[in-house]
């Protein structure tokens, strides 16, 4: 089955700038579906209109059986969302910040010390959110992502700025999340991360989809022993200088 739908999909902001030109693909229910491709290329724009936050320009946008945009109130019921840049109350502490996303979902406080204990933010329960670590930040934002029991979690650049040890914590709280049955939409530039963790990806270049496979078809087709050795080989056959 598939969770997300996409079809020709365009966004143009303003007058002229058009950042998605025409993007088709499908998400499959439960996989770990990741968007790469270099900066400005679209990837943002693609997650803010699957998880209602943008409006589209034109194009079909179907999330869970339901279209975007004229659904998006029972879209947002059903999707949790970490933003590239995820701002948390910052004198607010962490369970305080994570008790407004479970109370505005109709949750329980218990669902709270779930949320904290499955995360490994529990130590951190009554620190303000300002006093966190990048990373322990990074980590409330996946907890707030969850506080829905969503069914389709899209997060964006998700383990920008952490130490090795923390990408890999986050790595398996996605996997973790992913085991229940949940499907995971991602971004990132780390194409190590993209490897191990997505059963597919999709390359955006310009705002157009360049390609779509298993990270293990790319690598074939590029004859590279890593995504990031692929990546960067289509990049050279598209002409990117950046
Ligand atoms: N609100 C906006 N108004 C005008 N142009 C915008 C707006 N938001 C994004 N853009 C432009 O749309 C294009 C795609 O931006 P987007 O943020 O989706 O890229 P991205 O792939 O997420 O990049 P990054 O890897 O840097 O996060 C860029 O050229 C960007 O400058
Ligand atoms: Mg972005």
């Amino acid at each position: 089955m598939q969770t997300v739908i996409v079809e020709d999909l365009w966004k143009v902001y303003g007058r002229r700038k058009e950042a998605l030109r025409g993007i088709t693909f499908s998400v499959n229910s439960g996989e770990i579906f990741s968007l790469l491709g270099p900066n400005g290329a679209g990837k943002t724009t693609t997650v803010k209109i699957l998880s209602c936050t943008l409006a589209p320009t034109k194009g079909k946008v179907n999330v869970l059986g339901m279209e975007a945009p004229k659904d998006c109130v029972r879209i947002r019921e059903e999707v949790g969302i970490v933003p590239q840049e995820f701002q948390g109350f910052s004198d607010l502490t962490v369970e305080e910040n994570l008790w407004y996303f479970v109370k505005l979902y109709g949750g329980t406080k218990s669902q709270v010390d779930e949320l904290l204990e499955k995360i490994g933010v529990t130590e951190y329960r009554k620190t303000k959110f300002r006093n966190l670590s990048g990373g322990f930040k990074k980590r409330v934002a996946i907890a707030c992502s969850l506080a829905g029991d969503p069914k389709i979690v899209f997060m964006d650049e998700p383990t920008v700025g952490l130490d090795p040890r923390s990408r890999r914590s986050v790595w398996d709280i996605i996997r973790e999340v992913r085991s229940k049955g949940v499907t995971i939409f991602l971004t990132t530039h780390y194409l190590d991360e993209a490897q191990r963790l997505s059963d597919r990806v999709a390359v955006i270049y310009e705002g157009k989809i360049v390609r779509l496979s298993t990270p293990q078809d790319l690598m074939s087709e590029f004859k590279k022993q890593s995504l990031e050795e692929a990546y960067l080989a289509l990049m050279e056959v598209l002409g990117d200088v950046s």
